[in-house]
């Protein structure tokens, strides 16, 4: 990815970081290297901003990514059961990635949506209510690619 487009200002990092993110899904340690060597920020201050912002991700993501909530009301509710669901099917713990990058498994806190907990997120979409039985279907749906 050429970074040409910003300008080398202090002021390009966040918006050059978003860019190797929406390109690439997550801010490889090598892009990081190359930020920093492009605006002339030591790479501590590159890490610095881009830990400080959520938004950032700084490993791949599965083509369905999947994020637990193990929140306080997931958790009363069963997020560990619910989560042992998916490490035992993908043979991944939270934190990991398939090898052919087809799920990630990832530990959130509170998604938002405590009223149907246990919940999931896979992608942009909430899962909530759940049992095994209906995991079982979402693995199953999401293997047939019909998610
Ligand atoms: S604790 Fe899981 S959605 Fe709030």
């Amino acid at each position: 990815m050429s970074f040409e487009e910003f300008s080398k200002k202090k002021s390009s990092l966040i918006p050059l970081l978003q860019k190797i993110q929406e390109n690439y899904g997550f801010l490889s340690a090598d892009e990081m290297q190359k930020v920093s060597a492009y605006l002339e920020i030591p790479l501590s201050k590159v890490y610095g901003v881009a830990t400080f912002y959520s938004q950032f991700r700084f490993r791949a993501l599965g083509k369905f990514a999947i994020s637990i909530c193990h929140g306080t009301s997931c958790h009363v509710n069963g997020s560990v059961d619910i989560a042992q669901i998916f490490k035992d099917e993908f043979e991944i713990d939270e934190g990991g990635i398939t090898p052919d990058g087809l799920v990630s498994l990832e530990r959130v806190a509170c998604l938002g949506c405590c009223s149907i907990s246990p919940v999931i997120q896979i992608n942009d979409k909430i899962y909530g209510h759940l049992n095994r039985k209906k995991v079982e279907k979402l693995i199953k749906k999401l293997k047939a690619g019909d998610l």
